[in-house]
């Protein structure tokens, strides 16, 4: 089988990479990444070495018809669409490019895919194309989507397109819409990444607003394997929510973080937990997720095996263990995006 990836550079693809490598020696997995801010060959390294003849990467625009076109010309069996700009902040500070990649470069992807004939497609949406819920109930794929920012726009708008194709053209395309992803590779702009890597720092942790939003968080390898569960068994034109069973308050798991980094540091949690800085909330911060995802418990046996205590434990310890790997990201350009989104706050 032959699995095109898009955005494998990235915190989710990458580790959707290395997880089908290992574990599906039938596959092999071309990799089409632009390689933005957030795409890192670093994520990948070693693969080339490791699984050799089954993997090339390929950099380029999911934008780039001709590109996109070749590639899927070459006989894809199936897409898994990861590629997107995809931090809710940045898309509050400038919204064009995330019109351009998550909604444009999905309909170079679904045309192309209409055109060679892909028999299978799996698109990477989110929850956060739900909006937001009140103090109870969860969301369930027949809700109607009430996105709130302009990424989470983006990304209803492209997997509306993905039920459009399905519906009206007859591609077969399964959307999947995950909650919030912590584990390797994050890119160090989200909550858990930064927090504790400027808790090592000894920076401060800037918590929005009260601090009492409530998302639901999943370990990464949890929503890797129910995305290869929706590959192998997923019906096509339909959504499947995934979520971790953990909700949670940010400052209550911050919190929880910093506790597990004090212990496997053999420190004392307040040394960070004084680090802690109430800033300025994120204009229209979706106040509470939660997943209902029954539906693919039901249908394709799939459900998150890694609770918080266990996912914190190994995020912690990947950290501590690849203080190199965050450190490169932290200097350069990056620094001087941190410095215009936190000054003034
Ligand atoms: P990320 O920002 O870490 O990675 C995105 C990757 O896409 C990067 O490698 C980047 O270089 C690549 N990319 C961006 N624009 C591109 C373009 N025009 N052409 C080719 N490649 C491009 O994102 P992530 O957190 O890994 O999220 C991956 C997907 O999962 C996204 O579609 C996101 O909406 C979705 N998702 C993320 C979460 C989460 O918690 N992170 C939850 C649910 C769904
Ligand atoms: P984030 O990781 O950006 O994911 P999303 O907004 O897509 O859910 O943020 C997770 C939560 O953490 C969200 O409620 C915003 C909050 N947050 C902070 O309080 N401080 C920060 O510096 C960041 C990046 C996020």
């Amino acid at each position: 089988m032959k699995l095109l990836v898009t955005g494998g550079c990235g915190f989710i693809g990458a580790n959707f990479v290395r997880l089908v490598l290992e574990e599906r020696p039938e596959v092999s997995v071309v990799n089409l990444d632009k390689l933005t801010y957030a795409g890192n060959l670093a994520n990948l390294a070693g693969v080339d070495e490791t699984y050799g003849g089954r993997y090339r990467f390929i950099r380029g625009d999911v934008c780039d018809e001709p590109v996109v076109d070749g590639l899927l010309a070459q006989g894809i069996d199936a897409v898994v669409h990861f590629a997107a700009e995809s931090h809710v902040d940045r898309s509050i500070e400038a919204a064009g490019v995330f019109i351009d990649t998550n909604v444009g470069g999905t309909r170079v992807l679904l045309d192309a895919a209409q055109r060679r004939g892909t028999p299978r497609f799996v698109m990477v949406s989110t929850d956060e194309v739900y909006g937001s819920l009140g103090p109870e109930g969860a969301f369930r794929e027949d809700m109607p989507l009430k996105p709130n920012s302009p990424y989470s726009a983006s990304k209803a708008a492209a997997d509306l397109l993905c039920r459009a194709y399905c519906v009206t053209n007859g591609l077969p395309v399964v959307v999947t819409r995950c909650s919030n992803n912590y584990g390797p590779y994050q890119f160090p702009e989200k909550l858990l990444p930064l927090m504790l890597t400027n808790a090592l720092e000894g920076a401060p942790l800037p918590v929005y607003g009260d601090g009492r939003n409530v998302r639901d968080w999943i370990y990464v390898e949890d929503h890797c394997r129910g995305l290869l569960r929706v590959l192998d068994k997923g019906r096509p034109g339909e959504v499947y929510n995934l979520g971790g069973a953990c909700e949670r308050e940010n400052i209550e798991l911050v919190g929880g973080l910093l506790r597990e980094l004090a212990r496997q540091k053999g420190q004392d949690a307040e040394d960070y937990l004084s680090l802690i800085s109430f800033v300025t909330d994120r204009p229209g911060h979706d106040r509470r997720y939660a997943m209902d995802f029954t539906k693919i418990e039901q249908e394709l046996g799939w459900s998150p095996q890694v609770d918080l205590a266990e996912g914190l434990r190994r995020l912690v310890a990947w950290y501590l263990d690849h203080e190199t790997w965050w450190r490169e990201i932290k200097s350069g350009a990056y620094r001087d995006y941190y410095r215009s989104m936190y000054e003034g706050r």
